[in-house]
């Protein structure tokens, strides 16, 4: 279909809005209710164009486009009604600083938003600088507002275990709402009262967890103001570079963009396809995860009953020394299929099978929960593990145990040396998805103080006990070396994720560990697992399993729900 838009000629694909095909072509008409992973809806009004024949102002977002169309966006007429209708929407949103004579100076000296409860104007709200509305206001030129704007004085809510919802900021535009019913089939949330009471939030008063939510954030990402915000990263501001990667947590194995701050750490993760809901664990836990205060920064070795820090070569230097009088069937090398990557995987064979000169490789496949136990084959004195994988009787049975891993465990405090492991989206590498599919990690984020790749560090090792072959200088190496074929990003999946679908799907476990001892918001969720006497399926609480829940004791203990209760 050939169109004129702005006196340029262009042609519209089939079943393509006004809206649509002009931001395809680069011609920039103001939006607000409409999003690209949205359907039309029609609700702002920002979008009027002028169309030749049809009467009226119509709205591009929701005007299929046709043939012969001649459309004006940007006369004198439209930008005052624009202006007319933000200053409605103003009115009732915290808009004194967009208004304010002192802005350009207030912005110079102060470009970062102050720390506060809830916003009471562009200084003191988390989004400021990637409000949608805020840009609009400014391209409008809005400087005045018809009658005083008013401050709806709604608390903040917090009751949710990633997200913190400021409504005085909402401007009723039904993104969240739309895309939760896209995603999910019905919405969690939806527009409640009436009138000038009118908001966003849950039938009954209940809170999300209560209604059902699935905490795939999706409404987070798509919010144009900074109504709905994620609790960890919103002080952050506009990262300062992003990357795609793959989501290592689970089997689903879910591209994710990480976006970063200008040290290179990690502040925020999201859905690569907008279209499709990632779970609870790829959208909210990685953040959190990389950079807790717990993380391993240092390679240490036991002096005594003590575990010091030391320098990277002297800690390589005294675990090859101790490792040489424990050679043969003695060692053994355990890891996971889940955080460890085919690369990894291939340098701790090569180490074991070639350095050390042991039968003992050996890979867990963790369970449903991601929980992974090892049991050591007779007569070995000495392990090398990249997690907590073994039970307190065989830790107990050896003589030497090195550990190489991310956060503190009962294995690294047992342990003779420590070694920090990047992990995650902090290395490069191939990873398997559930269906047997090469998913690409991409280094997106620093790690931090001195941590490692494992492959990096098992290599370092090789070389400090005299071996040769093991001067690999990326992951990509490797990868040729093993002939690993192409990997890719599950950018486009065909369906989303089970956990995304319902939270208490989701792994609980990584390198042996909960999850959940660090981030905090994964506690609120219940989990599925099968009762140990009869094998049912139940949904537990999180903070039922006492054995492995120091990081969160303290938590009330529940009953488990039967799944048909
Ligand atoms: Fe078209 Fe809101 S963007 S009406």
């Amino acid at each position: 279909m050939n169109l004129t838009i702005d006196n340029h000629p262009v042609i519209a694909r089939d079943g393509e809005t006004v809206l649509e095909c002009a931001l395809r072509h680069r011609i920039s008409i103001p939006h607000l209710c409409t999003h690209p992973n949205l359907p039309p809806f029609g609700a702002c009004r920002m979008c009027l164009v002028e169309i030749d024949g049809l009467r009226g102002y119509p709205a591009s977002c929701s005007t299929p486009a046709a043939e012969g169309m001649v459309v004006r966006t940007d006369t004198e007429a439209l930008r005052e009604l624009r202006r007319k209708i933000l200053e409605l929407i103003l009115l009732e949103h915290p808009s004194a600083c967009l208004i304010c004579e002192k802005k350009d100076l207030c912005e110079k000296y102060r470009p970062h938003s102050i720390k506060a409860g809830r916003a009471t104007g562009c200084h003191t709200c988390n989004n400021k600088e990637v409000c949608e509305v805020r840009v609009l206001s400014e391209n409008l030129g809005v400087t005045r507002l018809p009658v005083p704007p008013k401050y709806r004085d709604l608390p903040l809510e917090r009751s949710d275990p990633f997200m913190d919802r400021d409504l005085n900021l909402c401007i009723l535009c039904g993104r969240c709402v739309r895309i939760c019913k896209e995603h999910h089939g019905h919405a969690t949330i939806d527009f409640v009262q009436r009138g000038g009471k009118t908001r966003i939030g849950e039938a009954f008063g209940r809170t999300l967890l209560e209604a059902g939510c699935r905490f795939c954030g999706s409404c987070i990402d798509v919010c144009p103001t900074g109504s709905l915000a994620d609790r960890y990263a919103k002080w952050h501001g506009a990262p300062a570079a992003s990357k795609d990667t793959t989501c290592n947590l689970c089997p689903a194995a879910c591209a994710i963009e990480v976006q970063t701050n200008a040290l290179g750490r990690a502040v925020m993760a999201k859905a690569v396809n907008g279209a499709r809901p990632i779970c609870a664990l790829g959208r909210f836990a990685i953040p959190e995860f990389l950079n807790s205060p717990s993380r391993l920064l240092a390679p240490m070795a036991r002096f005594g009953d003590a575990l010091r820090e030391i320098r990277w070569d002297e800690a390589l230097a005294l675990a090859a020394e101790k490792l040489r009088f424990c050679a043969g069937g003695a060692f053994a090398f355990v890891c996971d299929t889940q955080s460890s990557t085919l690369e990894d995987r291939h340098v701790f064979q090569r180490f074991t099978r070639e350095v050390m000169e042991s039968p003992n490789y050996i890979e867990i496949e963790p369970d449903e929960r991601g929980v992974a136990r090892a049991t050591l084959p007779h007569g070995v004195r000495a392990a090398l593990l990249t997690g907590d994988f073994l039970d307190e009787a065989e830790r107990a049975s050896l003589e030497l145990l090195v550990v190489m891993d991310c956060h503190p465990s009962l294995a690294s405090r047992n342990a003779a040396f420590v070694f920090p492991a990047a992990v995650c989206a902090e290395i490069e590498g191939t990873c398997v998805d559930g269906k047997g599919e090469h998913r690409r990690l991409v280094k997106a984020c620093e790690p931090p103080g001195k941590a490692r790749p494992d492959w990096r560090i098992v290599a370092d090792l090789a070389k400090a006990m005299g071996a040769g072959g093991f001067a690999y200088e990326s992951a990509a190496q490797i990868a040729a070396e093993a002939g690993l074929g192409a990997a890719t990003l599950n950018s486009e999946p065909e369906e989303s994720p089970a956990p995304a679908l319902d939270p208490r799907k989701r792994r609980t476990h990584f390198r042996g560990r909960r999850i959940d001892s660090v981030v905090r918001g994964l506690r609120e969720l219940p989990v599925v697992r099968e009762t140990g006497e009869t094998g049912d399926k139940r949904v537990f609480p999180v903070g039922h399993d006492k054995g492995d829940l120091r990081a969160s004791a303290g938590k009330t203990s529940q009953s488990p729900v039967s799944l048909e209760d």
